[in-house]
């Protein structure tokens, strides 16, 4: 494998995992990021982002001299045999994806990049992106390549390590291959395609996987009314190799910065393309309706209704394993709650700063304490291990587990009711 020189544009986690992980495979990569502050942090050394493995690569790679961390990306590009666009690319208006940050990258290093670079975007953007940027950059000697990434918060570094397959796309054939290359050492098999078809696995991915939960807690519903278990349905369901174990858990509804993007973008993608994709309209209607049933649940345990009650949450975060809220099942149900009048406290192992309308406390005892009903909805494993006898005693109050992730003998056994999805 040849080492290339690689840039890096954004340090986000998908950036830093991406520059971390290539230096870790022999590259030499050049990373950027636009915010002062964060690239000295780097340059020392500090990673904020809490992914496993990822601080003790990027201190390895400073050591070995083929990482580095630079303010601006002109700075990044100027030696880049490669170049990775890694920007946000939230939500814009109508649920299409804002494209400003990719749009400013070209326009800050378009004229900069060497001649023979190949420009890869990692962001996740609409179909037709590449060859937008290819026209936005007006180069005929830099070939525009799309290399969607499929990383988990949390566990970015092993999914960027052990990945289940490389997705390359371009119309520059040659260029697609040189970017695969980059990725031979994992070992993983590579889908080698045009850049529309490259563009269109990532959302094909995640919004099947957001349908797969969707269809999950639908189920869950209909299992609560028909008296079987959903643990022991999707565990039949799961054995069958075409569905799989994975991604069957019910809970408050899926969030994230990710998946609730991606729905609502490709689902504006196929208007916009004219095409009916009921399926993808009803996988976001039955997650907000998932969000209304927790709720329900919620009231029914406080005696049906939430005025002046107090709600002891435990779990903020839209997933264990992150301190990440954007689009968190936690704080969408917490507006639920607050909206018909209930009080909000909360013990989240990951936050410890403010939380708009909801009194947050870094001991989770102290959260519960006096509540009328105990919820649990992010599935943190030490929640498990609080002592349940001890909880009992500060609050007679019914438990509402949205994930299905206590063990309900040890929270009866605490004297407490304890309510799940789907069972
Ligand atoms: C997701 C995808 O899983 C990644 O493959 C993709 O690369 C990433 O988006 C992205 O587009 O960058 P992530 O947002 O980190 O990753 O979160 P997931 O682990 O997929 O979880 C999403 C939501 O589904 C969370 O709210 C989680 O709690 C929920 N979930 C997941 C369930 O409710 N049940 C499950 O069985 C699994």
């Amino acid at each position: 494998m040849f080492a290339r020189r690689i840039a890096v544009v954004g340090t986000g986690y998908v950036g830093l995992t991406t520059g971390a992980c290539l230096a870790s495979l022999g590259h030499r990569v050049v990373c950027a990021d636009s915010d002062a502050a964060k690239v000295a942090r780097l340059q020392a050394g500090r990673v904020t982002i809490p992914e496993p493995g990822l601080p003790e690569l990027v201190t390895a790679g400073l050591a070995a001299g083929r990482l580095e961390f630079v303010l601006g990306a002109t700075q990044a590009v100027g030696n880049a045999e490669v170049v990775f666009l890694c920007v946000p690319t939230p939500m814009g208006e109508g649920g299409a994806a804002d494209l400003r940050a990719v749009e400013s990258v070209i326009a800050e290093v378009g004229a900069r990049l060497p001649r023979g670079c190949i420009l890869v975007n990692k962001s996740t953007v609409p179909v037709g992106t590449a060859a937008k940027i290819a026209e936005l950059l007006d180069r005929d000697d830099v070939a525009v390549v799309s290399n969607p990434e499929f990383l988990r918060e949390g566990s970015a570094v092993e999914d960027f390590l052990d990945p289940d397959r490389i997705v390359v796309g371009s119309d520059a054939e040659d260029a697609a291959e040189r970017v695969v290359a980059l990725y031979t050492r994992l070992g993983a098999p590579s889908v080698l395609t045009d850049a529309a078809s490259s563009e269109l696995v990532k959302y094909a991915a995640n919004c099947f996987l957001a349908m797969k939960l969707s269809y999950v807690n639908a189920m869950a519903e209909l299992c609560e009314r028909l008296g079987a278990d959903i643990a022991d349905v999707t565990e039949g369901m799961g054995y069958d190799r075409r569905i799989g174990q994975s991604f069957l858990r019910p809970g408050p509804g899926w969030g994230g910065s990710c998946l609730p993007k991606d729905t609502y973008a490709l689902a504006q993608v196929a208007r916009v393309a004219g095409v009916e994709f009921p399926l993808l309209e009803a996988t976001i209607d039955t997650n907000t309706r998932q969000r209304q049933l927790v709720l329900g649940k919620i009231r029914a345990a406080a005696g049906g209704s939430l005025r002046g009650k107090r709600i002891g949450m435990l779990g903020l975060a839209f997933k264990a394993g992150t301190d990440d809220l954007r689009d968190s099942p936690a704080l969408a149900v917490a507006e639920l709650l607050a909206a018909e009048g209930a009080e909000l406290s909360a013990y989240d192992p990951a936050i410890s700063g403010e939380v708009p309308g909801i009194l947050t406390t870094d001991d989770p005892y102290q959260a519960v304490k006096g509540a009328a009903v105990i919820v649990l909805l992010t599935e943190w494993p030490e929640f498990r291990g609080l002592d349940w006898g001890r909880i009992g005693e500060m609050a007679q109050a019914p438990v509402v587990d949205t994930r299905n992730h206590l063990d309900p003998d040890v929270v009866r056994l605490a004297g407490l009711a304890w309510i799940g999805i789907g069972r």
